[in-house]
C-alpha cells in the first residue's frame, strides 16, 4: 500500500489551500474545498472498506451515494493544511443511505467536514448533471470580490458585465458569468439548495457579503475561475472613483467570445 501523504490529490489540496491562504482569501478557518476522488485511486493508499467512523450529513444526497470526497475540516485553517493534512482534511464516502458519511481517513482530532458540506455536496450533484466530469467545489472569501459586493449592484448581469470589462480574458474564462445569491445564513441546507440551483447555470456563485463558490473539472480550473474573478474585482476596486477613460466594449467582448469559441451569456451583453 502506498503512503497516503504521497497521494497526488493530497498534494494538490496542500498546494491549493496554501496558495489561497497566502493570497489572503482564506483568513482563519475561512473557505472550504471538496474534491471528488476515484475510489480505485484511493484504494492504492487506504483500505476503503474499513471506515474509521460514520458522521451524519444532515441532509440527503442519494445521487452521490458511494462517491468519495476529500474535504477540508470545519474550523480548520487553510494555513495549517500543508503542515498537518491528516488533522485538517478528511476523506469520506457517502454511504448508500445518502445521509451518512463514512470517514476513511483524516479529521484525526475527532473533527468533521466543513459546515458548508450542504452547499458542497448539493453543488457537486447539480454540476455533475451539467458536466459529468465536474470534480471540485471551492468556497473562498477573496478580498476584492468581497469588497466589490459593498459598492456594486448585486445584479448578475451588471456584476458579470463589470467583471468582463476589467480584463480581456474574463469573458473567455467565465463565459457563463457569475450567479449571485443575496446575503443568506451560511452553513445551512437552504443556502446549499440555493447555491446548487444557481450552479445549474453558473460555475461561479457569489454569496453576497460573504464570498464565492466555484466548480470545475480540476483543482486548477476551479481555482483559476475564482482567481480570474478576484483579479477583475481587484482592477475594479483599484479604478473605482477614478474617471474611466477606456473600457472593453461589448463588441470587443463578443469578438473575443466568438474567436475563442466559448458559449457566453449573450443576454449579459448590451446590444
Ligand atoms: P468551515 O470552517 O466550517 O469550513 O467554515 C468556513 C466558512 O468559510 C464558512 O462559510
Ligand atoms: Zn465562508
Amino acid at each position: 500500500m502506498k503512503h497516503i501523504l504521497n497521494a497526488p490529490f493530497i498534494e494538490e489540496m496542500k498546494l491549493t489551500t496554501a496558495n489561497m491562504y497566502r493570497l489572503g482569501w482564506d483568513e482563519r478557518n475561512g473557505g472550504n474545498i471538496s474534491y471528488m476522488l476515484d475510489e480505485r485511486e484511493v484504494a492504492q493508499y487506504l483500505n476503503v472498506n474499513r471506515p474509521i467512523r460514520t458522521i451524519p450529513i444532515g441532509f440527503s444526497v442519494p445521487e452521490l451515494a458511494g462517491k468519495l470526497f476529500l474535504v477540508t475540516g470545519t474550523g480548520k485553517y487553510f494555513k495549517n493544511v500543508e503542515r498537518d493534512p491528516e488533522t485538517n482534511l478528511g476523506i469520506v464516502r457517502i454511504a448508500q443511505d445518502g445521509i451518512t458519511a463514512e470517514l476513511l481517513w483524516g479529521y484525526r482530532d475527532g473533527g468533521k467536514f466543513t459546515s458548508e458540506l450542504p452547499s458542497h455536496l448539493m453543488c457537486h450533484a447539480a454540476r455533475l448533471k451539467v458536466d459529468p466530469e465536474n470534480r471540485v467545489v471551492i468556497h473562498s472569501h477573496p478580498t476584492h470580490t468581497l469588497a466589490m459586493n459593498y459598492v456594486h449592484e448585486l445584479d448578475e448581469k451588471k456584476f458579470t458585465h463589470t467583471l468582463w470589462e476589467m480584463c480581456t480574458e474574463c469573458i473567455v474564462v467565465f463565459p457563463d458569468g457569475v450567479g449571485i445569491l443575496p446575503w443568506m445564513l451560511c452553513g445551512t441546507n437552504s443556502i446549499g439548495e440555493a447555491t446548487a440551483k444557481k450552479m445549474e447555470a453558473f460555475r461561479l456563485v457569489v454569496w453576497a457579503m460573504h464570498g464565492i463558490y466555484g466548480a470545475g473539472k480540476t483543482m486548477d480550473e476551479t481555482f483559476g475561475l475564482i482567481e480570474t474573478v478576484e483579479k477583475a474585482a481587484q482592477i475594479y476596486m483599484l479604478t473605482l472613483g477614478s474617471k474611466r477613460v477606456n473600457t472593453i466594449r461589448d463588441e470587443q467582448m463578443k469578438e473575443l467570445a466568438e474567436f475563442f469559441g466559448v458559449n457566453y451569456r449573450k443576454d449579459f451583453l448590451n446590444f
